[in-house]
C-alpha cells in the first residue's frame, strides 16, 4: 500500500480521486500495490465536499507535508504561490511530487528536479502539458534519440474551445470564455488562457526537454486571443484558414531557437486546423522520426486525472523518470514578426 496526499480539490483533484476510486481494482492489479488517498487539502471550511472526501479532508498543507506515512504528495491547488512552497517542502521531506501546475513547472522546474535528484524522488508532471494527451513523456522517453527541429502545438484548451464556439455557433468570446470556465477548463484567473500564458507556459516545459536546457516562460514571445474577433474568423474561412492559437519552438540555427505563441491563420488542409473544442494537438518533427502527433482533450477533470494519475502510478512504482538538463549552448532568439509556414 502507498499513502498519498492530495493538494487540491477543485476539477483536477476530484476527478484524481474519483479515477482512484473508480479504476482502484486495475490500478492495483497493474501496480501490484494499493494506492490509498489518506488526506486532501482544501481552503475554503464552508465549501459541501463529496462522501468520499469524508474524514480526509485538511486546512493545514503540513498536516500532509509533515506525516512521515504520506510518500507521494500531488499538487492540485493551482497558481504559482503556496504551491510552489508546498512542492519544494515535500520534495525536501523526501516524498515524491506529482503537479499538473504549468506555472510552477515551467518557471521553478529546473531547481525542482535538481531537488528531487538529490533526495532521489521523483517529480513528474505529465498533466502540466496538453491535459490528458501523453508528451512530456514520449518527449523525454520515446523520442529521446532525436534532434528536435520543431514543435508546433495547440496548447490550450480554454482558447481552441473559445475560437471553435465563436466559428462554429457564431457565440461571443465571453459567452464562450463562460462555458469554457463552467465546464472546468480555464484558469482560475481565465486572462492566462486568453493572454496566451499558459500556453507560453506550456511550450516552454516542451521545449526545455525536447531542447534540453530549461527555458523560461519570459523567453517566449506570447500573443493571446483577445483581440480575435467574429469578422477574423469569418474573413478568415473565406481564404480557406482557420484561426488558432499556436505555440511553438524551432531550431533556427545549430545553437538558436524561436519559441513563440500567437494567433495563426491555418490552413484549412493542415491537420492542426481540424483540432476542435477542448482538444488540443502537438506536431513534434525530430532528424531521425520525421514529424509525429499527439492529440487528445487537452483540459477537464478526467483526461487530466488520466496523467496525473498515471504519474502517481509512476512514482509509486519507484522509477523517477531522470531529467538531466545539461549546458546545450541554445539561445532563443528574438521574435520580431509572427511568421506562418501554415
Ligand atoms: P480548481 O480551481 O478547480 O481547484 C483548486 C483546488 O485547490 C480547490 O479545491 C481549492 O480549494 C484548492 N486550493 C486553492 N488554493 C489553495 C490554497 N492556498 N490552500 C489550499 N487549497 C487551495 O483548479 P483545477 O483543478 O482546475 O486546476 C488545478 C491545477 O491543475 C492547476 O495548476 C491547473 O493549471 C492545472 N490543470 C488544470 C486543468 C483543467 O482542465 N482544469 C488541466 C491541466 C492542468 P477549495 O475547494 O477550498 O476552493
Ligand atoms: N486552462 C488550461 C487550458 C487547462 O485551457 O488548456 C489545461 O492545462
Amino acid at each position: 500500500m502507498i499513502k498519498v496526499g492530495i493538494l487540491g480539490l477543485g476539477t483536477v483533484g476530484s476527478g484524481v480521486v474519483e479515477l482512484l476510486e473508480k479504476d482502484r481494482s486495475i490500478i492495483t492489479k497493474k501496480l501490484g500495490k494499493e494506492i490509498v488517498v489518506e488526506k486532501i487539502l482544501v481552503r475554503n471550511p464552508s465549501k459541501q465536499r463529496p462522501d468520499y472526501a469524508k474524514g480526509k479532508i485538511v486546512f493545514n498543507a503540513d498536516e500532509i507535508l509533515n506525516d512521515p506515512e504520506i510518500k507521494v504528495v500531488v499538487e492540485l491547488i493551482g497558481g504559482e504561490e503556496p504551491a510552489k512552497t508546498y512542492i519544494e517542502k515535500a520534495l525536501k521531506k523526501g516524498k515524491h511530487v506529482i503537479t499538473a501546475n504549468k506555472e510552477v513547472v515551467s518557471k521553478y522546474g529546473k531547481e525542482l528536479l535538481e531537488i528531487a535528484k538529490q533526495q532521489n524522488v521523483a517529480f513528474l508532471f505529465e498533466a502540466s502539458v496538453a491535459g490528458g494527451i501523453p508528451i512530456i513523456r514520449p518527449m523525454k522517453r520515446c523520442l529521446a534519440a532525436n534532434r528536435i527541429i520543431k514543435i508546433q502545438g495547440i496548447l490550450n484548451g480554454t482558447t481552441n474551445y473559445i475560437l471553435t464556439q465563436m466559428q462554429e455557433n457564431k457565440k461571443t468570446f465571453q459567452e464562450a470564455l463562460f462555458e469554457a470556465q463552467k465546464l472546468g477548463y480555464a484558469e482560475s484567473n481565465p486572462s492566462a488562457d486568453v493572454k496566451g500564458f499558459d500556453a507560453a507556459r506550456k511550450i516552454s516545459i516542451l521545449s526545455s526537454i525536447a531542447f534540453n536546457t530549461w527555458i523560461t516562460p519570459d523567453k517566449v514571445y506570447t500573443e493571446g486571443i483577445e483581440k480575435i474577433g467574429i469578422e477574423d474568423i469569418k474573413y478568415a474561412a473565406e481564404l480557406g484558414y482557420v484561426i488558432k492559437l499556436i505555440a511553438s519552438a524551432r531550431k533556427v540555427s545549430d545553437n538558436d531557437i524561436e519559441i513563440m505563441v500567437c494567433p495563426t491563420m491555418i490552413n484549412q488542409n493542415h491537420p492542426l486546423s481540424s483540432v476542435r473544442g477542448v482538444y488540443n494537438a502537438v506536431l513534434v518533427e525530430g532528424d531521425a522520426v520525421g514529424e509525429v502527433m499527439f492529440f487528445g482533450q487537452g483540459a477537464g477533470k478526467m483526461a487530466t486525472a488520466s496523467a496525473v494519475v498515471a504519474d502517481i502510478m509512476e512514482a509509486a512504482s519507484g522509477k523517477n523518470c531522470e531529467y538531466n538538463f545539461v549546458n546545450c549552448d541554445i539561445n532563443v532568439v528574438d521574435v520580431w514578426t509572427c511568421k506562418s509556414d501554415f
